[in-house]
């Protein structure tokens, strides 16, 4: 048996009530039912099915890799049938993120994201799934530089003699399907050069640079509007950690979600919002299709599959995940997202509220200025 484990989240939105709110319960069963399947079969070690707004995400954990054909086909394969739940109730903009009817062997590109890494365990292997709705992988750049560059939100940085070695950074182009590794503490200035355009650079991989800890981080970078070929809806990305020993802590990856930055997404994703932590049951999009939306959960891999806490009434015992940003103490990041979103509002269909006009995902310029073409006349 492998030494190794892999762990894959996968999501997709394939359909939700209320309009882009939460998928159905039905929808949620029928994928826990087809990952049931792949555990009898063997495919997978173990399972979590979760979501934030209408995106369901589902946690694996398996032996087989990144990128493994069977571990993306069974997820295509629970996406395809809560797909069919979503269509039999009508529900809105069913099977969404599913972009082709014929599954090709990997999900990458046929419109679900994926974040997916491969580790050995660690003595304990805390990890945090951040699940974001209503925006796009490169919002995640902001408070991954706060957790692993920045030493006055990490102490980690400065006094754990393992995360004081530096991280390494993979950065995507993601216009140009192009990728870089960087450095830090060396590279810093250079690497926020680039990811301080969030309109392009976003990270997917982060490692630690000490001998033995290996990967610390990924992000699902899909650029669903551009995998597309025109929009079909916000990526919607996840970012997995591993925490704590050498790594940053919890604390200090959750701490930069106290500030809620302006991420674009949110209505048709057109338009900048506070991103606004909350539990995943509060996570139902309520103010103008959003605001955007973070939740963190945590569970364990311990021995090749999922620790959480428990529940009772649950039917898989210990599969409850610790959920971070349900407590009163994210209220006053919750009210300065909306009163960050208000002012961004009144703003209505002006620059900064939308976005510039290359990322606006609905428009009716081309056609407004064909109109116009006659009409148009050069300035003297
Ligand atoms: P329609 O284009 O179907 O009206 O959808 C708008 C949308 O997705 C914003 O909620
Ligand atoms: P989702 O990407 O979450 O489906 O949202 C689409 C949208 O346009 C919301 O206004
Ligand atoms: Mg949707
Ligand atoms: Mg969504």
């Amino acid at each position: 048996m492998s030494d190794r484990v892999t762990v894959s989240v996968i999501k997709a939105d394939v359909g939700s009530v209320g309009g882009h709110a939460r998928p159905h319960p039905l929808m949620m069963k029928k994928c826990e039912e087809r990952l049931a399947d792949g555990l009898r079969a063997g495919t997978i070690d173990d399972y979590y099915v979760t979501r934030v707004g209408d995106d369901i995400n589902l946690f694996l954990t398996h032996t087989r890799g990144e990128n493994n054909r069977d571990v993306h086909g069974l997820t295509w394969e629970a996406f395809m049938d809560a797909t069919k739940v979503a269509k039999s109730m009508k529900l809105y903009a069913a099977g969404q993120d599913l972009l082709t009817d014929a599954f090709s062997g990997n999900v990458r590109g046929a419109g679900p994201g994926a974040a997916e890494m491969e580790f050995k365990e660690r003595g304990a292997e805390p990890m945090v799934f951040f699940m974001a709705d209503k925006t796009e992988p490169s919002s995640y750049s902001l408070p991954l530089c706060r957790s692993y560059m920045d030493p006055f939100t990490t102490t980690g940085l400065v006094i754990d003699p393992r995360a004081h070695e530096g991280f390494k950074f993979e950065i995507v182009d993601v216009c140009d399907s192009k990728k870089v590794v960087m450095s830090t503490p060396d590279e810093t200035y250079d690497i926020l050069t680039l990811l301080g355009d969030t309109t392009r650079y976003a990270i997917k991989k982060i490692w630690s640079k000490s001998s033995d800890i290996g990967i610390a981080a990924v992000v699902s970078t899909e650029k669903l509007n551009i995998a597309a070929g025109k929009y079909v809806g916000k990526d919607d990305p996840v970012c997995i950690c591993r925490a704590q020993s050498g790594l940053p802590a919890v604390g200090e990856l959750l701490q930069p979600y106290m500030f809620p930055a302006l991420v674009s997404g949110w209505m048709r994703g057109s338009h900048y919002g506070g991103w606004y932590p909350c539990a995943v049951d509060d996570s139902d999009p309520v103010f103008f299709d959003g605001p955007p939306r973070i939740c963190a959960v945590s569970l364990h891999v311990s021995n090749g599959v999922f620790q959480g806490l428990e529940d009772p009434t649950s039917p898989r015992g210990t599969h409850v995940a610790l959920d971070y940003f349900k407590g009163s103490c994210w209220d006053k990041a919750r009210s300065d997202a909306v009163k960050a979103s208000i002012y961004m509002r009144r703003h209505g269909p002006f620059m900064p509220a939308v976005l510039g006009p290359e990322e606006m995902e609905y428009t009716t310029r081309p056609a407004v200025l064909k109109k116009l073409k006659e009409r148009m006349e050069k300035l003297e």
